[in-house]
């Protein structure tokens, strides 16, 4: 599933009757030759090569092969062919094992923490459905009343913003009838701060025109109008006052919080309640300057990607994106900067590092802060890579806002509000049931129980596996899964796993001939590319499969968070089994919510590294 069944692997639009597959691999469809065509070289270099026919590495066959078991990166025939082939083999079998062993040292003594300076207020990764019906219950057969009536229970664990929840609740069939009740968990108060505040401004605000437009607005651009700031003040002046009974009666049942934890997201609303958000008085927080010394303090990485995200843009969309770095602006059309006159005060917060200078804690400590939260200030806090545009597939948005717009602020922000206007009729006819959970997903589980809340048919984790390790995420979430549902499924994910692997990044580090190779595949469909261009490009043509199943089996052998380090490298076959679960196997594309790898050349705006990879894992077959 690196594309969505049914979409053309070249322009991933709807295929038509008539399709051209792939001759090399079972996998790949496309709407007509002309899209196989443009797509041959890259997709050789990729699934071709993952799901294909291999050589046999002994006799040259192409056919069906078994893979090396020890190394994961030779091809047999059969164990005649193994055999023969092992003295020639044996040297860099040995060495790949002995890299595994490298990485995982090196990931033992590495130390992963989960706070950032910046609240995920825009997300990073590319936003996902949680249920995708039609590629799992609804896939294949007929779907029976009872289907269609039933209720769906997601957790969703370090969730950042609302945008899997908004996508979910608005992608839902028309024919599901049932209720969706989702698990918020993030430890960072003040991304759930803003999250609360959002849902409460949907049912406050539902009869508001343009309430949905509004909020997109507040989600995402640095100055509002006068009328969405009073939609701001409003509700955080109503919000501050409530007991969690009365915001779950407010809300019509929409949101629910334990008492305790809406106290601490109090200390948010009060906070953002006191700023002055009056551009033209002097005492205003002034976020334009804070984002520009942000941006001119911020090291010379992330200068680094942003004009590298820049640099691979075609001329008009490097020249949209540089003006909204420039402003910062997300409206739903140009507009007069005398009609935009409030600064966004849910675009702030405190800085983590100063709490952990002040206490010495890794973590924002809820507690801390309700006695302290005064000797802090309240700052622009996004980081300077981020952008309304990363998380929405830019070919959807495409595909939704299809007429004559000239600018992606617009396009966008009409996606995003017509999502919203989906999310908002959902939550309008109570089927939407959202509990919060402030807590470290470590602790989720004793969380889970004052929750009341039945066991889950999907477990989403965002990218937790870049600081906590797999086997911990699975043993925490393993027995919280529904049982009852073949379909019930841990997703993790994970972003930065090439920076642990040698090769893994076709960067400069990448022996000379492979390099090369990637350089003119990459050259072959875009001529026109600068060496700094191709530098991310090149991410598309370069199939680091092997790399990753080096970086799972060494992660599970460093073990941690309480897992016991392995003496010995665990096979792949074992990692699939990790903590008794059974993982899809993403080499033959049975991933079923996120693609294993995604084609990031053809989706320009949106750019997450792309070298993150999802592993999706079930409760074992009876
Ligand atoms: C990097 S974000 C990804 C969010 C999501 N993928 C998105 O794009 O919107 C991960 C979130 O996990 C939260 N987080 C980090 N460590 C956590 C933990 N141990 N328990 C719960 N949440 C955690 C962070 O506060 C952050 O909001
Ligand atoms: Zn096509
Ligand atoms: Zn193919
Ligand atoms: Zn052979
Ligand atoms: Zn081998």
């Amino acid at each position: 599933m690196d594309v969505q069944p049914g979409r053309c692997w070249c322009c991933e639009k709807i295929l038509p009757e008539d399709t051209a597959p792939c001759d090399r691999c079972p996998m790949a469809v496309y709407c007509c030759t002309q899209c196989r065509d443009r797509d041959n070289v890259r997709h050789s270099a990729m699934e071709c090569e993952m799901f294909g026919e291999k050589k046999c590495s002994s006799c040259s066959t192409l056919g069906k092969t078994r893979m090396c078991s020890a190394c994961n990166s030779a091809w047999y025939c059969n164990a005649d062919c193994q055999r023969r082939d092992f003295p020639a083999h044996k040297k860099t079998c040995r060495e790949i094992l002995a890299s595994i062993k490298q990485i995982s040292s090196n990931l033992s003594r590495l130390k992963r923490h989960g706070y950032d300076d910046f609240p995920e207020y825009f997300g990073n990764t590319m936003a996902v459905d949680f249920l995708q019906l039609e590629n799992n219950e609804w896939s294949g057969k007929s779907v029976g009343k009872k289907q269609l009536g039933r209720d769906y229970h997601v957790l969703s664990a370090g969730c950042g913003d609302l945008c899997n929840t908004v996508l979910t609740a608005a992608s839902l069939p028309n024919k599901y009838q049932g209720k969706l009740h989702v698990t918020l968990n993030d430890l960072d108060l003040f991304v759930m701060a803003r999250n609360v505040l959002f849902l409460f401004m949907l049912v406050r605000f539902a009869e508001t025109e343009d309430i949905a437009s509004s909020l997109t607005t507040i989600w995402y651009s640095l100055h509002i109008s006068k009328r969405e700031y009073d939609l701001i003040k409003t509700s955080l002046a109503e919000l501050i006052r409530m007991s969690a009974r009365q915001l779950h009666d407010a809300t019509k049942g929409l949101v629910s919080v334990l008492d305790e934890e809406l106290g601490y997201l109090r200390q948010v609303w009060k906070g953002w309640q006191s700023l002055e958000c009056r551009r033209d008085n002097r005492a205003a927080i002034n976020l334009a300057q804070q984002r520009k010394d942000m941006f001119e303090n911020s090291d010379q990485a992330i200068k680094g990607s942003r004009s590298k995200y820049l640099a691979c843009l075609n001329a008009n969309d490097r020249k949209q994106m540089e003006k909204w770095f420039e402003h910062g602006l997300f409206l739903p059309c140009e507009a007069n900067q005398r009609d935009i006159p409030f600064d966004n005060p849910t675009l702030t917060a405190i800085e983590a590092s100063k709490f952990t200078a002040q206490f010495g804690s890794p973590q924002l400590q809820p507690s801390v802060l309700l006695h302290d939260y005064d000797l802090f200030v309240y700052r622009y806090l996004m980081s300077p890579r981020k952008t309304p545009f990363a998380v929405w597939d830019c070919l959807r948005v495409k595909e939704h806002t299809s007429g004559s717009h000239s600018s992606w602020m617009v396009m966008y922000h009409k996606y995003v509000t017509n999502l919203m206007q989906k999310f908002k009729s959902f939550i309008h006819e109570g089927r939407l049931l959202i509990r919060v959970s402030l807590t470290s997903c470590l602790d989720f589980p004793r969380h889970h129980q004052s929750l009341q809340m039945p066991n889950y048919d999907r477990i989403f984790t965002s990218n937790l596996a870049d600081y906590i390790c797999f086997a911990k995420l699975l043993q925490i979430f393993k027995p919280l899964l529904k049982s009852s549902n073949s379909y019930s499924v841990v997703v993790t994910e994970i972003m930065y796993f090439y920076l642990n692997v040698p090769d893994a990044y076709p960067g400069k580090t990448l022996p000379e001939p492979q390099r090369r190779k990637l350089v003119l595949d990459c050259i072959q469909d875009f001529p026109a590319l600068t060496p700094a261009q191709i530098q991310n490009k090149i991410f598309d043509y370069h199939n680091t499969t092997s790399h990753f199943l080096r970086y799972l089996r060494a992660e599970i052998m460093a073990g941690g968070f309480d897992i016991p380090a392995l003496q010995d490298v665990p096979s792949f076959e074992s990692v699939k089994k990790c903590q008794g679960m059974q993982m899809r196997d993403f080499q033959k594309e049975l991933n079923k919510f996120v693609p294993f790898q995604h084609r990031w050349n053809v989706r320009s705006l949106t750019s997450p590294p792309p070298g993150c990879r999802a592993v999706e894992w079930l409760l074992p077959k009876e």
